[in-house]
């Protein structure tokens, strides 16, 4: 198994992502503020990943912490949940996960309960999230395999796999699943420039589990959907909105027009913590603007000339539209989405 990211006696070990394919090294975050900066730094990156790892943060913190009561704790605790949400604004699944760490704070508040007590919750939460994350994107594969064709080409975009969760992957579980189901799938990786997840992340984790997969440059995809080589896209979700409109990686709106246009299905795969309801359009999602330089350089080396302005949005919004349907871990849902969702939110609990 790809080890994205693991609890240590020592504290949170990361693979750095900022260094595949070429090198496989690990990170150690031994505090909130390690974990913090791993995120935004992208060492490890993924809506489903930076969720669990800002839970593994606050648990870190309360480690860190001298407070020997919960209350006493209360302040600091408050410090480090604002620390953690400030790192990366559009995957709410890091909402969603200090948000969970909050409400098991309440209680234990109430309680009054002892740091210890509170250290020991912590860290049972954050593992209870790891393992129902890896639980959730099976079960995505095991809906979402079906959908996938006998035999053919599947296109996806960015790194939905195991390092972008704690294992097995949203979209790429898809994939993994349809292969273990002993479907013939060739992978189409876009590279997703500028940050090219799919070229280095995505590539790199196909190979290592030895599924066929080709990398083609972002601008390639509407002709390959042209010769008939694609049979289905796959791609997973940053923020799902209360109508079924979500964001991801940049460039995942373009492919779903050139699905739609191709007559190809188009597929969302994410947990149910990438679904805000609370956000009621795409519209709504905050859309995170990164450093210029991801564009101008790569590889240490100058692209672009010097003083020309730079636009780099790290996700788009993909209109429910052109959504065939979004594979969660509780079923496949299908358009009126708003419906679907709320349907599936009452009968899940
Ligand atoms: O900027 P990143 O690499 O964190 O963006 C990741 C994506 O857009 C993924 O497709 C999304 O988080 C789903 S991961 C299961």
């Amino acid at each position: 198994m790809i080890p994205t990211l693991s609890w240590t006696s020592e504290g949170v070990r990361f693979i750095d992502q900022t260094k595949l394919p070429l090198e496989e090294s690990y990170v150690l975050a031994a505090t909130y503020e390690d974990v913090a900066v791993v995120i935004e730094t992208m060492v490890v990156r993924g809506a489903p990943a930076i969720g669990v790892s800002a839970a593994y943060g606050v648990a870190l913190g309360a480690i860190e912490s001298s407070a020997k009561t919960a209350e006493g704790f209360a302040p600091e605790f408050e410090k480090i949940c604002a620390r953690l949400a400030a790192t990366r604004p559009t995957a709410v699944n890091l909402f969603w996960a200090i948000d969970r760490m909050k409400r098991l704070f309440a209680t234990l508040r109430t309680s009054s309960a002892s740091m210890d007590e509170v250290k020991a919750k912590f860290l049972a939460e954050a593992d209870a999230m790891y393992e129902e994350d890896i639980a959730s994107c099976k079960a995505m594969g095991a809906f979402g395999g079906e959908l996938l064709p006998e035999e053919g080409g599947v296109l996806t975009h960015c790194n939905a796999g195991a390092l972008a969760t704690c294992g097995y992957g949203t979209a790429l579980g898809v994939i993994r699943a349809a292969v273990e189901q002993g479907k013939k799938i060739h992978v189409y990786a876009d590279e997703t420039r500028p940050f090219l997840q799919g070229a280095r992340l995505t590539a790199w984790e196909l190979m290592e589990d030895g599924i066929d997969t080709t990398v083609i440059c972002d601008n390639m995809a509407a002709s390959l959907m042209r010769a008939g080589k694609i049979q289905a896209v796959v791609v997973g979700a940053d923020r799902i909105a209360a109508n079924g409109d979500f964001a991801n990686k940049i460039g995942t709106y373009n492919v779903a027009i050139l699905a739609k246009e191709h007559g190809i299905p188009f597929y969302c795969a994410a947990p149910w913590s990438t679904i805000d309801t609370a956000t009621p359009t795409g519209d709504a999602i905050p859309i995170e603007e990164r450093s210029a330089r991801e564009v101008t350089h790569h590889g240490g080396k100058q692209l672009t000339p010097n003083g020309v302005g730079i636009h780099n949005p790290a996700f788009d919004v993909t209109p429910a539209k052109y959504v065939t349907a979004i594979i969660t871990e509780r079923g496949v849902l299908r358009a009126p989405y708003a419906e679907a969702l709320r349907e599936m939110e009452t009968v899940a609990g």
